[in-house]
């Protein structure tokens, strides 16, 4: 018997970490069936009785359990949070296209995030420190509003740092008590650090006023619209391609997205 793609499997949340005030990492262990996903991807979890909501897989394919950062927002997410280790919930998925891996080999890569937009890159930048040896350098700018608000501190505060293999470049939006890192918008430190667009590949992803902001920046340094690369946030409900709730054009962006390069958003529009 076919199972219904619409129906969630049963996973166990094996941990879950605080991150910021408002932001906290699940690790689950996935039901056996659900195939293993590519940076980028989203599932679609479930807290039962109450709905479901997409979220990015924050970890990389390579470890077996999978990783989500959430955000308290809004139903769901409230009562993600207010859940313990070893509860149960649904999960269905992976869902959309991913980033393009395989295509972006020999490349440098420039991950530029802000907020909880750092959640799918993370996937990717450890897949790429992984797969260290098929690309180029590497460099992540990421923001957030204060030190606080930054998320995923071990990774960049401990593990990218000392890892030679990627720059971390981390900066705020206001002074901030013990801060002596950069102050300013995501798009200005961009600027200011100039980093060249020769054989590289932006991936960027955080609220869409930085997004629109950073893509005028990239385009200022030189970077064509196929070298820059954004994943979206839209609102989504089945996240199959049925429903129609998350269209742009012709396109839906929980199918063919929800990552597009600069050059297919410009001819949907979207800029
Ligand atoms: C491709 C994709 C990847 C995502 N990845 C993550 C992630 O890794 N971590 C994370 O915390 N969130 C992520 N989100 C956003 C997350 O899906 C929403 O915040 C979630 O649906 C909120 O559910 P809720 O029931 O708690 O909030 P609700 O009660 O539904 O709403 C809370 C508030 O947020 C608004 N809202 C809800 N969903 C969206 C949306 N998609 N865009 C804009 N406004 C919205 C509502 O209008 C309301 O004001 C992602 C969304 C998409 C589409
Ligand atoms: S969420 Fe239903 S078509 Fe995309």
């Amino acid at each position: 018997m076919k199972t219904n793609p619409l129906v969630p499997a049963k996973a166990k949340i094996v941990s879950i970490r605080e991150e910021t005030s408002d932001i906290k990492t699940f690790e689950v262990e996935p039901p056996p069936e659900f195939p293993k996903h590519i940076p980028g991807q989203c599932a679609m979890v479930s807290v039962f009785g109450v709905g479901e909501a997409l979220f990015s897989i924050t970890s990389p394919p390579e470890e077996d359990n999978l990783e989500f950062s959430i955000k308290k927002t809004g139903k769901v997410t409230d009562e993600l949070h207010s859940m313990e280790a070893g509860t149960e919930i649904g999960l269905r998925g992976p869902y959309g296209n991913g980033f393009p891996v395989e295509e972006v080999k020999g490349k440098n890569l420039l991950f530029i995030g802000g907020g909880i937009g750092l959640a799918p890159l993370r996937s990717l930048i450890k897949y790429a420190l992984n797969n260290k040896e098929d690309y180029g350098s590497l460099q992540l700018i990421y923001g957030a509003r204060t030190p606080d608000d930054l998320a995923f501190k071990k990774d960049i505060y401990e593990n990218w740092p000392n890892n030679s293999d990627i720059s971390v470049n981390l900066s705020v939006d206001v002074e901030s008590p013990g801060w002596d890192g950069y102050v300013g918008f995501v798009p200005q430190y961009l600027e200011e650090l100039s980093p060249s667009p020769e054989d590289t590949i932006t991936f960027t992803c955080g609220p869409p006023i930085m997004i629109k902001f950073v893509v005028q920046g990239l385009e200022k340094l030189g970077f064509t619209p196929s070298q820059v690369i954004s994943t979206l946030e839209y609102k989504m409900k089945c996240g199959v391609g049925k429903c129609g709730r998350c269209n742009i054009g012709e396109q839906y962006v929980c199918k063919d997205g929800p990552v597009f390069t600069l050059e297919e958003l410009k001819e949907l529009n979207y800029f």
